[in-house]
């Protein structure tokens, strides 16, 4: 949802931030830009397209020498991507200029009101709205750039997170955030901005996340400075030691970081439940649970809240914690549920997934749950994220940096941390036995081994990819634990192949789905041996006599729907609460093979970004 990068020290900015935007681009990447001061003169360069397309015209278009830089990769909120609508943007006088990730909502007002005062706009940007909005400010009460940064965000409603600078005083930028992550690296001398940590990690460990609300001047040979930017009262700025290293965040060989991601799980999952799941001692240690033990017995239902994987990783936890555990749930979408005036009361425990932890629409949830005296549980993979710190309690996936738009190993490893928080509170309830709850743990344990195994059949499932790469439609079916797993499935081949997909619960075929089936319709079906297996073979069967072609994800050494299918694909056997561990990975890899064999940007998905900070 934009990228945003900036450098102010003694090293040449230039490579630094084009690095960054590099980094940044699964945040968005219909445009990029950069603006530069190289001594004497402010250079704004910036294009429609991709940070290559904006080194191409860089190395021509400007010199590139210069201490501090600020760059841009932009996802498309107000006006088209085009050359023109590509961040930075100047203010009228040329002097200031200013990179944006966010919305400012009332931005035709602002807009009107400054036309009316004689400003012009070239773009059809909220950004440049807000730029001049800064400048007028600055020039009306004659104040320095910071001030003026504030005067004007007390105008603005919206989110974002900016930088500006000056080209007269171009020892400094200004920074301020809402809504719209921003995180400052220091190092000696020298200051990175960035909308994650990823784009500094080689220089500096040391950031400085703001938070909400709050502005920052970065001034050379001074320390950063943080304030209010309602009431300007000074913080206190918390340096945090990044624990992030450069390797998690390069794709290591893989030709795509979607691969590498998915690769990634056997050893994501045991990160996820490292120092947790306690197998000999037969406990599971959390402490965002311990601490809270009381809010989740005494609650009268659970409310998780998400959006799309994340969400699909709330359906699998409901299957769990109401099997396990024996309370109610419920799964929303956010995006629904912030806006449908819904029943919450304090004894209401809300549950919010999120990858980024930054989702605009789950932290509206929140804020609404918390007003109404809910208990708020995050279950995040950014450390230090905006959901993160809005939840009461939380327990990250430490899954590592995903950088691929679309989301692998943060879906297995939400489910594994939701997995761990229902088999604890089903051991303190009473709502398993002690020998179930020990064959759970010892299973979950096993877990990474089996992905594994089940990651074994790349092959194989690259063959059955050439076979459907051209199909126009495709069904995903499952039962139970498997039902959000088809969800899932079918949302990785639409966002990354734009082959059309549906998920269905497989008994629901036949009240409409079932219309769209013949001999040219691929359907995955998924029927794992624990669970409904022969029901779901009932709808194989019912498919077959219809002609379409099945794939079925099938448990290791299955014959009987071998004999029925066109394609099988393994996976290992496990209980059917762990089972969606093992399903998603052929989907997973299903939907990557076609992508690549149809020349999609596996990374980048069209119109998608990877972080909707924008509702
Ligand atoms: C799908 C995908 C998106 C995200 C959704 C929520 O592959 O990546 O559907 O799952 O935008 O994002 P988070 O989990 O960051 O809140």
């Amino acid at each position: 949802m934009c990228g945003i990068v900036g450098y102010i020290g003694n090293r040449e900015a230039y490579p630094i931030v084009i690095q960054g935007l590099k980094r940044l681009e699964y945040r968005g990447y219909d445009s990029a830009g950069v603006a530069l001061f190289d001594g004497t003169q402010l250079k704004v360069c910036k294009t429609k397209g991709k940070v290559a397309d904006l080194e191409k015209l860089a190395t021509t278009e400007i010199s590139t020498n210069g201490n501090i830089a600020i760059g841009h990769t932009r996802w498309a909120t107000h006006g088209v991507p085009n050359d023109i609508n590509a961040h930075p943007h100047y203010s009228n006088s040329g002097d200031l200029v200013i990179i944006h990730n966010g919305i400012i909502e009332n931005y035709d007002a602002l807009r009107k009101e400054l036309t009316s005062r004689g400003y012009t706009f070239k773009s059809d940007t909220d950004t440049e709205v807000l730029i001049n909005l800064i400048e007028d400010v600055k020039k009306k009460e004659n104040v320095k750039l910071g001030k003026a940064v504030q005067i004007a965000l007390n105008q603005v409603i919206g989110a974002y997170a900016i930088a500006v600078f000056d080209k007269n005083k171009p020892d400094e930028i200004v920074i301020a955030r809402l809504g719209s992550p921003l995180a400052v690296g220091i190092g000696e001398n020298e200051f990175f901005i960035a909308s994650d940590a990823s784009p500094f990690l080689e220089y500096t460990k040391n950031a400085v996340y703001l938070e909400d609300e709050e502005m920052a001047i970065i001034r050379l040979g001074k320390a950063i400075k943080v304030r209010k930017i309602k009431d300007d009262s000074l913080v206190v700025p918390y340096v945090q030691e990044l624990q992030m290293n450069l390797e998690q965040i390069e794709k290591g060989g893989y030709p795509h970081f979607m691969l590498k991601e998915i690769f990634e799980q056997p050893n994501a999952i045991k990160d996820t439940y490292r120092g947790r799941l306690l197998v000999k001692e037969g406990i599971i240690r959390m402490a965002g649970i311990d601490d809270n033990l009381e809010r989740f017995l005494n609650a009268n239902r659970i409310i998780i809240v998400a959006c799309g994987t994340s969400w699909h990783a709330g359906l699998v936890a409901e299957y769990i914690f109401e099997d396990l555990a024996r309370i109610p749930v419920e799964v929303e979408y956010a995006s629904e549920f912030r806006y449908r005036n819904p029943v919450i009361t304090d004894k209401d425990v809300v549950i919010a997934i999120s990858q980024s932890g930054e989702t605009a629409d789950t932290l509206a949830a929140i804020k609404l749950a918390k007003s109404h005296g809910a208990f708020v549980f995050g279950v995040c993979n950014v450390v230090g994220s905006s959901i993160a710190r809005e939840t009461h309690a939380g327990a990250y996936t430490h899954a590592g940096p995903e950088i691929g738009v679309a989301s692998t190993k943060a879906f297995t490893t939400q489910i594994t941390v939701l997995t761990l928080i229902a088999l604890k509170l089903a051991k303190n309830k009473g709502s398993i036995s002690k020998s179930d709850f020990h064959y759970h743990l010892q299973e979950l344990e096993l877990i990474p081994e089996k992905v594994t195994k089940a990651l074994q059949s790349d092959e194989h499932i690259k063959t059955v990819a050439d076979i459907y790469k051209n199909a126009k439609n495709c069904l995903y079916l499952g039962r139970g634990y498997n039902f959000p797993v088809a969800l899932e499935g079918a949302l990785k081949l639409k966002e990354i192949s734009y082959i059309h997909a549906e998920g269905y619960p497989a008994a629901e075929m036949k009240h409409g789905p079932i219309a769209l089936i013949d001999e040219q319709m691929p359907i995955v079906v998924i029927a794992t041996k624990k669970g409904h297996y022969e029901k779901v073979v009932s709808n194989i069967e019912e498919i077959r006599a219809r002609k379409g072609k099945i794939i079925g994800i099938v448990t290791e050494g299955d014959t009987n729907v071998k004999q029925l299918a066109d394609h099988v694909i393994e996976v290992p056997e496990t209980l059917e609460s762990l089972s969606p561990l093992l399903t998603t990975i052929p989907l997973q890899l299903l939907s990557y093979h076609i992508a690549v064999m149809l020349g999609k940007n596996v990374d980048q998905p069209r119109n998608l970004a990877k972080s909707v900070t924008v509702e």
